[in-house]
């Protein structure tokens, strides 16, 4: 074989949108626990996930984004896991108001990345990923950045990603919060493999 090609290292990214996201935003929106964590960042040592067992919401929360983990390794990775084989680590509360962003970071030690939006809105905020293979812009034949992909949060989506990928929140642009519920995924330390 004189050519060979191969297609490594993708970035598989997903979309999901919870089929009972409009009761669920309405309660979490609705209870003071949740609106006590406003405030709360990456750096606190609170963890939304502590109110698994006070809010329903947020009990069919942590289940589905397990079960969405899941299907997002299935799908991208072509790996037969189930919920079982992930657990939550940090789970975040985001509220960002009028001029708030999140500059760029990564959410190191962690195998997935999720981002649920609880109450969104216009300019509030789009979420930009950076693929750190910063010279593929080459091979892009469109005007628009090539290592770049920027999603608008809808209410009830759930963006998930690889938790290496570099990102950011852009700047709200509106008078009203941007609220999100960001958490870590990682695979139980039985099935990792090195
Ligand atoms: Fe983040």
């Amino acid at each position: 074989m004189t050519e060979k090609y191969m297609k490594l290292w993708a970035t598989p990214i997903a979309i999901f949108n919870h089929p009972d996201a409009e009761a669920i935003n309405a309660e979490l929106m609705s209870t003071e626990q949740v609106q006590k964590l406003r405030g709360m960042n990456y750096m606190s040592k609170k963890n939304a996930w502590d109110l698994v067992d006070e809010i329903p919401a947020m009990k069919e929360l942590h289940r589905w984004k397990l079960e969405c983990a899941a299907k997002y390794a299935s799908k991208c990775f072509n790996v037969e896991y189930t919920s079982d084989h992930f657990f939550h680590t940090q789970g975040s509360i985001n509220f960002r108001g009028k001029d708030e962003e999140a500059p760029l970071h990564t959410h190191r030690l962690t195998t997935i990345v999720t981002t649920y939006y609880v109450d969104v809105h216009d300019d509030c905020g789009d979420i930009r990923l950076i693929d750190p293979r910063s010279t593929l812009g080459w091979i892009s034949m469109e005007k628009k950045a090539y290592n770049q992909f920027t999603y608008t949060p809808q209410n009830g989506s759930m963006i998930m990603f690889p938790g290496w990928v570099t990102h950011a929140v852009l700047h709200n642009k509106t008078d009203k919060e941007r609220v999100a519920l960001t958490g870590n995924i990682r695979l139980k330390p039985e099935y990792e493999v090195f």
